[in-house]
């Protein structure tokens, strides 16, 4: 009896010093594992006589019972100690004071992009993506820009070194010159009906007060089978009222040329010019904000579409130059300066929602 004492002593001295959770479970091992010490005496049972074995197996279950009682015992403590260890480490004081004065604000870019993506949700429009860098056949080529067409020194393009790895047109890699290369993306992935936007940078080597080499763009595609430029009107002149407030917002669209459109136009908006300050909406004047069209049927096949089955109606339009004129900036190139006073006057609080309710008037 006395050496299960001793066992029992010993066997709870190394629970007691056990220290974290892997050495509680070593000990557990040494003592009740297959190979453990009380294992073992539980194996020489077999050899005694039947009162010796009924009173040695008694006192070992009960030995089996009590070092487990001790195992959990140390185990919730380890737990306990762990968990007062994280709280003390992640400890917040709640009483310190929040910074009295809003350091950062919302570049009004940022801004107009959550207005716009806010606008174009509501009419069913998902987000889609391009890279920056492109190849000349998704900024050109797939849209129908023919080879030494004069549109393509238009656009005043930002060239980089050839692709060692590409061949042909996608050999040739340059900054893109407008969003409509999003459109290529999404036709060669995507499968008809499309209705996206994208919304990101651009670039054309160009510097004064209404352009600068770094521009963003917000660019539309919707192809269905039925898709024609009433429905392109109705979009745009519905973005329009929303994105500027004005419910009675009057557009007139001109016909224009882009490669990549047919028919192509220009929306103006109405506007007016009150003691020097230019306010949309109904008035005397427009002012042209976007390119549009519907898809020429070479862009369809050039993204493998079929143009006898399907059709439909993409539009640009520069973001910098709608936020000016929604917020009175007057002179673009201030946007990229990060002049902190310019940040603090033109920029938005991040609470601030997208601005996208209607002006009745
Ligand atoms: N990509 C044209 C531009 O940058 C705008 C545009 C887009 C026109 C889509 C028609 C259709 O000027």
């Amino acid at each position: 009896m006395s050496s299960i004492e001793a066992l029992k002593k010993e066997i709870v001295e190394t629970v007691q010093a056990a220290n974290d959770m892997q050495s509680l479970e070593d000990v557990r091992i040494q003592a009740l594992g297959k190979k453990g010490k009380v294992t073992d005496l539980m194996k020489s049972l077999g050899g005694m006589d039947p009162d010796q074995r009924r009173e040695m197996g008694q006192a070992l279950n009960r030995l089996k019972d009590e070092i487990t009682t001790e195992i959990e015992a140390r185990a919730a403590a380890l737990k306990r100690k762990e968990m007062e260890e994280r709280l003390a480490g992640e400890k917040l004081d709640m009483t310190l004071s929040t910074r009295p004065e809003q350091q950062g604000s919302i570049h009004p870019i940022s801004q107009t992009i959550e207005e716009m993506i806010a606008i174009f949700a509501t009419m069913g429009f998902t987000l889609a993506e391009g890279p920056e860098i492109e190849d000349d056949f998704h900024n050109f080529t797939a849209l129908n820009f023919p080879p030494e067409h004069p549109a393509r020194q238009m656009h005043d393009t930002f060239y980089l070194p050839n692709d060692p790895n590409g061949k042909g047109e996608e050999a040739t890699r340059l900054l893109r010159t407008h969003t409509s290369t999003v459109q290529i993306h999404v036709m060669q992935e995507q499968k008809p009906p499309i209705r996206v936007i994208t919304l990101g940078r651009t670039f054309r080597s160009d510097y004064d007060m209404t352009h600068t080499p770094m521009f963003h763009q917000v660019e539309g595609l919707v192809i269905d089978k039925t898709t024609h430029m009433g429905h392109l009107k109705h979009c745009l002149s519905t973005f329009c009222k929303k994105f500027f407030g004005v419910s009675d917002l009057p557009v007139r669209f001109r016909p224009s040329y882009f490669p990549f459109t047919e028919p192509s136009a220009e929306m103006d908006i109405g506007c007016a010019v009150n003691d020097g300050k230019l306010e949309i909406g109904a008035g005397q004047n427009w002012m042209e904000i976007l390119g549009c069209g519907m898809v020429h049927p070479n862009v369809l096949k050039n993204c493998g579409i079929d143009p006898e089955e399907y059709q439909g109606f993409a539009f640009g339009m520069g973001i910098e130059r709608v936020a000016m004129l929604k917020y009175g900036i007057p002179d673009l190139r201030t946007f990229f300066e990060s002049d902190i006073r310019w940040l603090r006057h033109y920029g938005f609080g991040p609470a601030e929602q997208p601005n996208t309710a209607l002006r009745s008037e």
